[in-house]
Parts: C-alpha cells; sequence; structure tokens
C-alpha cells in the first residue's frame, strides 16, 4: 500500500471519530469547494496500462494529469517512461520507434535512452558531439499485468512503494481486470466508488440492498468505510455469496480510498483493486482487477480463468460500469452547466473523500511552493 512520504505527510489532517459509532449518522455536509477543479498529487504510483498492452519494441502514449508521457518497452523487457515532447522540436515521442534500448523520435530519428538522455543522431558526422538534448524521465515499474508511472518528483520515489496487491500471486483467486473510460473529473469517479448507497440505481441487475454506513475512519492518507451491504438474487448465487438465488445474505464490505486508489473487500469473499488514473479536467481512467474466491483448487481456477474472466466482466462488470458512467457523465454535464452551483450531500464518506482530494492537491501545492522558494533562495 501507498505510505507518507515527506510531502504527503502534511496531508494527514481532519480526523474523524477514530473509534467510530455503530453506525454513521448521515446528515447535510457542506460539499468540498474546489473539489471538481482539484488536481491530483503526482507523488504516488499511478496506472497507466495494462502490461499487456505494450509488448517489446512498441510505444504507448499515455497521460497522468495533463502530462503526456510516452512509455516504451526496452530490448531487456524494461517498460521506460519519457515525457512525450521531444527535446529537438516538440513532437510526441510516443510517435516514434523503439531501435534497441533507445527510443527514437518519427520526425529527425533523434534517440533517445530510458534516462531520456540523447544518444544518437543519424545525421551527425561522427566526428562532432552531440547536442545536450534531455527529455524528462520518469520511474515506471510493471507489475500485477499493470504498468505504472510515479509522475511526481523523482526524488521521492524510493519512499513511495507500488500498492500491495497479494491476491494477485495466489492462485486461488480468480482476477478479473476491468478498465474504465469517463468523460468526468476523477472525484466525480472516487465518489461513486466510496458511494455504496447508490444500489438503488443497479437494481435490475440484482445489485446490493439496504446499505448502513457502520464506521468511517480518517487515517490520513487512507479514508477507511465499512458499510453492511445484502444480497439476493442470481448474481449472488453465480458469484458464489449465497447457495441459492432467493436467499438473502447481509456482509460487510469495506471501502479503502487509499490515495489515489480504492481497494475494497467484501468478507474473504472478494476484493476489489481499482486503481484511478486522473487523465484531465474532464477525463478519467481506471485500471480495476477484482478477486474472487471460487472455493476450487489454484489449477483449476487458473485453467478457467481465460473465459471466466472474460464472463464476469462482460455480464457482470461492464453492465454495472455502463450505469455508473451514464450517471458520473451525467453528473459532471450539471458542473459544467453551473459550475457555481451547490449541491447537497448526507454521506459522510463521501464528504471526507473529497477532504482528502482538496488537501492531497494542496499539500503537493504547498511542497512546490516551498521547493521554489529554497531554489531561488540558493540561487
Ligand atoms: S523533432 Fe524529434 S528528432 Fe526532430
Ligand atoms: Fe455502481
Amino acid at each position: 500500500m501507498v505510505t507518507s512520504t515527506p510531502s504527503n505527510q502534511a496531508a494527514n489532517a481532519s480526523p474523524l471519530d477514530p473509534s467510530g459509532p455503530s453506525t454513521v449518522s448521515l446528515e447535510q455536509h457542506e460539499v468540498q469547494k474546489g473539489v471538481r477543479q482539484a488536481g491530483i498529487n503526482p507523488n504516488f504510483w499511478y496506472a497507466v496500462a495494462w502490461s499487456n498492452q505494450l509488448a517489446a519494441g512498441q510505444v504507448l502514449g499515455v497521460e497522468v494529469w495533463q502530462q503526456k508521457i510516452a512509455l516504451y518497452r526496452d530490448r531487456s523487457g524494461a517498460v521506460q517512461a519519457l515525457e512525450d515532447a521531444c527535446p529537438h522540436r516538440g513532437v510526441e515521442l510516443s510517435r516514434g520507434k523503439v531501435i534497441g534500448d533507445h527510443l527514437a523520435c518519427r520526425y529527425h530519428g533523434w534517440e533517445f535512452d530510458g534516462t531520456g538522455q540523447c544518444r544518437q543522431i543519424p545525421y551527425l558526422p561522427p566526428s562532432q558531439k552531440l547536442p545536450c538534448a534531455h527529455a524528462q524521465s520518469y520511474r515506471a515499474a510493471d507489475r500485477y499485468g499493470i504498468i505504472w508511472v510515479f509522475p511526481g518528483d523523482q526524488s521521492l520515489v524510493e519512499q513511495v512503494p507500488l500498492p500491495g496487491i497479494p491476491e494477485f500471486d495466489d492462485p486461488q483467486w480468480l482476477a478479473v481486470p476491468v478498465t474504465g473510460y469517463f468523460r468526468a473529473h476523477f472525484s466525480v469517479c472516487n465518489e461513486n466508488s466510496m458511494d455504496v448507497f447508490h444500489g438503488f440505481l443497479h437494481e435490475e441487475l440484482q445489485g446490493w440492498f439496504d446499505p448502513v454506513l457502520l464506521k468511517l475512519k480518517d487515517e490520513g492518507n487512507a479514508i477507511v468505510a465499512d458499510y453492511q451491504v445484502s444480497y439476493q438474487g442470481q448474481m449472488a448465487k453465480f458469484l458464489g455469496f449465497t447457495e441459492s438465488a432467493d436467499e438473502v445474505t447481509t456482509k460487510t464490505v469495506t471501502v479503502q480510498y487509499r490515495y489515489p486508489h480504492f481497494f475494497s473487500q467484501l468478507e474473504g469473499v472478494s476484493s476489489l483493486y481499482l486503481m484511478r488514473l486522473p487523465v484531465g479536467l474532464r477525463e478519467s481512467r481506471s485500471f480495476a482487477i477484482f478477486f474472487l474466491r471460487l472455493g476450487l483448487p489454484g489449477w483449476l481456477v487458473q485453467a478457467v480463468r481465460p473465459w471466466a474472466a472474460k464472463l464476469i466482466e462482460q455480464k457482470i462488470f461492464m453492465r454495472f460500469l455502463n450505469q455508473d458512467i451514464e450517471m458520473m457523465e451525467s453528473e459532471q454535464r450539471a458542473i459544467d452547466r453551473d459550475p457555481q452551483r451547490r449541491y447537497v450531500e448526507i454521506n459522510p464518506a463521501i464528504i471526507a473523500v473529497q477532504r482528502m482530494i482538496v488537501r492531497q492537491y494542496r499539500c503537493f501545492l504547498d511542497g512546490q511552493a516551498k521547493s521554489e522558494k529554497y531554489s531561488s533562495e540558493k540561487s
């Protein structure tokens, strides 16, 4: 899991009741100002693509909060990440091609290594020195079938571990990857992920019902909410929550907003790791892995995985997700029509998510202002 870093620690503020009442009351709360315009704290790992989207020798353009990044996989299979602008004329490096361990720009063929240093210019006579041309590079990782990038201050990267996904290496869990694309600010998407009270939307898909917020904790870099939910119907039976479709089962789902991602657990039966990728003010993506414990031996789970994962993704997840996308994009259109309009919220978990977004962004801006002050004093 992501832990505190020096620049992130200051974001720890406004704790809710640490002991947590048996249920949390739902009262009218003030929606956080500025949350729909908030940027990100880039000093975390962000999921930017699935590993299988980038074969050896390929290039892929991605974007993390208005920062365009060119990914390429070099000869050794390692993923490299460079700013998507050639230091020569600014052409996107993601239009280029991989030559050995270098990324060559499409326009004049200047070649850059994984550190962003220019190593070769095809038309430069060997007697002449290479110019000092350098593209910003970012640390990248390839783990859990996901390509991750650390887009922030590169000196902090060692202090921020990748999120831990222990189910990934356990063959007894069936892993279902799900990709999301939303024409909405990431705060709108994050609130949807924390909002267990919208079972109404998924009623005809036989989602969950009778939600109760049991506990809410602010752990600084994480908001942790326990909800009680009930299931009944074919979907609950299919996922192994109940023995028969008419049986009602009541479970506790724990939803954690561990900035900048979401992790939720349903009593050891299933887990969801949802990695949010904020792209721009009205564009977000997600790379999620849903894990289901089928109660079968690991070898059998892995044998059925290719078709079972596809089936669950298409028949369950995409149907839920498409309903959510419709709501989130409608919400975003209302925000765009009248950005000043105030809305009413009664779920304190949503307000806690908004606070986290705003304070992480402020924390990043404060850190930036401090380092700018420091460098201007030094010069
Ligand atoms: S613009 Fe990239 S090599 Fe000229
Ligand atoms: Fe939903």
